[in-house]
């Protein structure tokens, strides 16, 4: 493309930024309900929910309660849920054999869902750290997080969601390797339709601090994840995390967490051209929830430009725990 510049004043760029309709007209960008999906914290119980502090606003919800907000999720025009489950500190292990419970709370709450709300899809978190008595992704042996023994456990925990009704399995863990050993045990045991949609950059990030109060992990976690989930100053090998994903199955990718991380948002976008989704993670909401608190931003405001600010960056969709909030707003 050859930009063709006149000079002021033939070119006066305010010219279709002079009324609404104008701007209207030639806005690029576009945000609805359908680019969203909605987190939700599942917990033990029935008709409960309890309050997350540092995500003011957020509960972790019984499975009677989750499926009450999947249904209003699906009115509101949200596809999918994802959920995360809250496991007691004391029901953690070393094996972490709960994971691939087929009545755990997760696959329950998937069950639930399936039932009652058929029409809006389900995705799963895999990783080992709310079952991990370590609070790790994967496994701990000597110190060191394993690598090729935790695939294999998240194989069990995937084909567990599968059996659940899962649509969507999002492998969170950054081992390597998992998303292939994933996808050849779908196609063997019948689920050849179940989509994966990769955790393939994930940040080792701080930002992640207020999710880790809601799932109880905050207190579990011995050390850090520094060598699973990658370093903030790196770009190049998101791409090449990427186009690894891409070539063991999975069918839609994410960059997380989201704000920091428009850069790779774009690049990722750019270069493969696939479904690309973003985390606005919990310490994105934990920071614009605080601040509007204080009356010091428009929480409507900046939650709705920073949802936009993830599609101008090329993301088909976002994570957010804004999700009915910014919807009902997208309704109006
Ligand atoms: C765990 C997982 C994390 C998040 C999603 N899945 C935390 C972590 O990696 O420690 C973070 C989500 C958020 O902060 O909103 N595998």
């Amino acid at each position: 493309m050859t930009p063709i510049t006149p000079a002021f004043p033939a070119l006066r760029l305010r010219r279709l930024r002079s009324s609404p309709a104008l701007r209207a007209l030639v806005r690029q960008a576009h945000l609805s309900p359908a680019d969203l999906i909605l987190p939700l914290f599942v917990q033990d119980g029935r008709d409960c929910e309890s309050a997350i502090p540092s995500m003011p606003g957020i509960t972790r919800k019984s499975v009677d309660r989750i499926v009450t907000a999947a249904r209003e999720a699906r009115d509101l025009g949200i596809p999918a849920v994802c959920l995360f489950p809250y496991t007691p500190l004391s029901a953690r292990t070393a094996d972490c054999a709960m994971a691939w419970d087929d009545d755990n709370i997760a696959n329950r709450a998937i069950r639930a869902i399936r039932d009652a709300v058929p029409d809006i899809a389900v995705m799963t978190d895999i990783a080992l750290d709310p079952y991990n008595i370590d609070g790790h992704d994967g496994f701990v042996r000597e110190g060191r997080i394993v690598n090729d023994e935790t695939v294999a456990a998240l194989v069990r925990m995937a084909l567990a969601q599968a059996r659940a009704g899962a649509d969507i399995l999002g492998p969170s863990d950054m081992m390597d390797g998992r998303v292939g050993a994933i996808r050849a045990a779908l196609e063997s045991e019948g689920f050849g339709d179940v989509a994966i949609l990769s955790y393939s950059a994930k940040y080792a990030s701080a930002f992640y601090g207020p999710f880790r109060d809601a799932v109880g992990a905050t207190a579990a976690l011995r050390g850090d994840k520094n060598t699973y989930q990658m370093d903030p100053a790196n770009g190049d090998e998101a791409l090449r995390l990427v186009a690894r994903d891409l070539a063991e199955g999975a069918d839609m990718v994410m960059v997380k967490p989201g704000m920091p991380y428009l850069d790779i948002c774009r690049r990722v976008k750019d270069a493969f051209g696939v479904p690309t989704f973003a985390y606005q993670v919990s310490g994105e909401y934990a920071m614009l929830s605080a601040a509007a608190a204080n009356g010091w931003l428009d929480r409507d405001k900046v939650m709705l430009e920073s949802l936009m600010a993830f599609r101008r960056a090329g993301c088909d969709g976002i994570l957010t725990y804004f999700a009915p909030e910014a919807a009902r707003l997208l309704q109006d």
